[in-house]
């Protein structure tokens, strides 16, 4: 997943507006977070692109489990630190004021009982008052199945198509991407990435938020329209 395509990814999602999710992100931070410090850690953090407008506020970390993801973070966001984990299995041995997980990053652990583990793994790197904010997929009512979709992007020298017809297979949503990608003077590439995201129910989400000790919220407007936006402060 995201292996072959990483250095394509920010041309890919190049449509989507970083520094105003991040301006949000800010004040939300400020309006729930309760703890004394700015330490802020991104899980999931991909390329870092909520990063590069977060690092001049925050004393900022990022991890994320895909290596190739981590290098092009190290080159668009100076002055983070970055490292490869997996936030299934996370163990830092570090507290953070601040966690996010954004851009439904959350969804590729599948199942309920990874979706708990990840959770207890948040309030386990929060220090008391701290706060959470992650952003989830979609819901079994909120995705619609057999839809086309396409994104493009249309550069002078790089053109890509990517395209996949959303598919579900028991609880997980399936996303086949299918890639065709054109760079000047070079051969047209193909590659086909499949990713499978668990739709996870908000009252169930909000269960778990509320076992691993956080008093937890879901505003309806989040970043994405029908994504919403999970915040949780660690008790
Ligand atoms: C849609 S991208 C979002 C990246 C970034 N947060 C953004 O907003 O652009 C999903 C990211 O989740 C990462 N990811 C998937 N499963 C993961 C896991 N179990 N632990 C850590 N990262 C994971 C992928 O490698 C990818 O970078």
């Amino acid at each position: 997943m995201y292996r072959e395509i990483a250095s394509y990814y920010d041309l890919i999602y190049s449509w989507k507006d970083y520094k105003k999710e991040a301006k949000k992100i800010k004040k939300l931070i400020l309006k729930y977070k309760k703890s004394d410090g700015n330490e802020l850690l991104d899980i999931a953090c991909g390329t870092g692109k909520h990063l590069e407008y977060l690092k001049n506020t925050f004393s900022c970390m990022g991890v994320d489990i895909n290596e190739e993801m981590i290098n092009i973070a190290k080159k668009n966001v100076r002055g983070v630190s970055f490292k490869k984990a997996d936030m299934i299995t996370l163990n830092l041995n570090k507290k953070f004021d601040i966690i996010i997980c954004l851009f439904s990053s959350i969804g590729y652990v599948k199942t309920y009982s990874n979706l708990k583990q990840c959770i207890q793994n948040f309030a386990n790197h929060l220090k008391r008052c701290g706060v959470v904010i992650f952003e989830p997929w979609l819901t079994k009512s909120t995705y619609i199945e057999g839809f086309p979709h396409m994104n493009t992007y249309d550069g002078e020298d790089i053109k890509i198509a990517r395209l996949n017809i959303s598919k579900i297979e028991g609880n997980l949503s399936v996303l086949d991407m299918h890639y065709l990608i054109a760079e000047r003077n070079k051969e047209i590439k193909y590659y086909k990435d499949r990713h499978e995201l668990g739709l996870f129910e908000i009252d169930k989400t909000l269960e778990f938020m509320k076992e691993t000790g956080f008093k937890p919220e879901f505003l309806k407007k989040g970043l994405i329209k029908d994504r919403g936006l999970y915040i949780g402060v660690k008790k």
